[in-house]
């Protein structure tokens, strides 16, 4: 069987292909990012115009690549019904919806999240269920215990930014472009550990859920009270990058202590940060334990998590309504169970 996944929940356009025998049989993606640097975040009318510009050219790529002028080997049409800008879903909703109508085939609303969680599927070692997640996005921080697919349940979570919203937050106070998280990293390399320390929030208290806007405060106030020298601001995202990392590192420790589980996948864009994989990697060599990730392309947002997440529903019996809907808040453990 094969599935068509298409992305719009943000500023990435993302539209793949998904043969549940042969792979993924291709995979499209146009960034944003240049049209909204100039904003410092994304503009969601300037993102779902974008979409509408990209999203059919992307499909006809995607089915071209293929090789699959034909149609009629698409099975079902995956889209991202949410969580996301409300405007952006339309897009991939509507085209999706209107695809899988003139089609005949199923058309599969997609939770962006869930589709975040199964990205290691995509690789070599797969997971087995059970296994603890973390999910670090420009959007959310989360941990949950998964049991399977669709059975979710939140063990905590950020009661204010995101871990990526975090990274471009003090990536921006650092004088670099939206998104600056992976350019903050980069920089950090050349910064010197232990000339600033950051705070690592909430580790004193019980409990798994994060809180990064302290962090950001705390880079405004480092960086107005000293130079502004290239050295001092790598200093600073040392600092910083080490504080956030270690935050995620000591709950994700404390979530399989808590759960008694032995697997942790760690997904969603922030995953791609090397400094959290070596960190993350050493905590779990030591607890002879395993954790799983996906390649750096498909930790931020991409058309395959959709088109895998959606072969995975469709096999569960899934099925979209005619009416379109989407959904800009959705909680993960909302999903029916599969
Ligand atoms: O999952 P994603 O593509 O979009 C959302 O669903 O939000 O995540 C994007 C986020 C951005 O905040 C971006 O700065 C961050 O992931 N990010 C990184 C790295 N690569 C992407 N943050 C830190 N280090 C990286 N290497
Ligand atoms: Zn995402």
């Amino acid at each position: 069987m094969r599935v068509l996944g298409i992305e719009t929940s943000c500023d990435e356009t993302g539209i793949a292909v998904y043969d549940d025998e042969a792979g993924l049989l291709s995979n499209q993606l146009y960034s944003q990012i240049k049209l909204h640097a100039d904003y410092g975040g994304v503009v969601p009318e300037l993102a779902a115009r974008d979409h509408v510009r990209n999203t059919v050219p992307l499909i006809q790529k995607a089915l071209k690549e293929t090789d699959m002028h034909l149609q009629h080997k698409i099975d079902a049409v995956a889209y991202t019904a949410g969580p996301g800008l409300v405007s952006a879903l339309l897009v991939g909703a509507t085209i999706g919806r209107a695809l899988a109508f003139a089609w005949k085939v199923p058309a599969i609303p997609v939770h962006h999240m869930e589709g975040h969680l199964l990205t290691p599927m995509l690789e070599k070692e797969p997971p087995e269920f059970p296994f603890v997640v973390l999910l670090v996005s420009g959007g959310h921080t989360q941990l949950l215990s998964a049991t399977g697919i669709g059975k979710y349940i939140l063990l905590g979570e950020s009661i204010d930014d995101a871990a990526g919203e975090a990274f471009d937050k003090t990536a921006n106070l650092l004088g670099l472009d939206y998104p600056g998280g992976s350019m903050l990293s980069k920089i950090a390399q050349q910064g010197i550990t232990g000339r600033f320390t950051f705070p690592r929030p909430m580790i004193d208290r019980p409990g798994l859920d994060f809180s990064f806007a302290g962090l950001k405060t705390f880079a405004a106030k480092t960086i107005r009270e000293n130079a502004d020298d290239a050295q001092t601001l790598a200093d600073i995202a040392r600092a910083f990058e080490d504080a956030l990392v270690d935050t995620l590192m000591i709950k994700c420790k404390r979530a399989l202590e808590q759960t008694g589980l032995k697997r942790l996948v760690v997904a969603g864009g922030v995953s791609a940060n090397f400094k959290l994989r070596e960190c993350i990697s050493r905590m779990m060599q030591e607890r002879s334990s395993k954790v799983f990730y996906a390649r750096p392309e498909f930790c931020t947002d991409n058309g395959a998590m959709i088109a895998y997440a959606g072969m995975a529903r469709l096999k569960g019996g899934a099925r979209g309504e005619l009416a379109i809907n989407v959904r800009p808040r959705w909680p993960l453990e909302e999903l029916p169970a599969i």
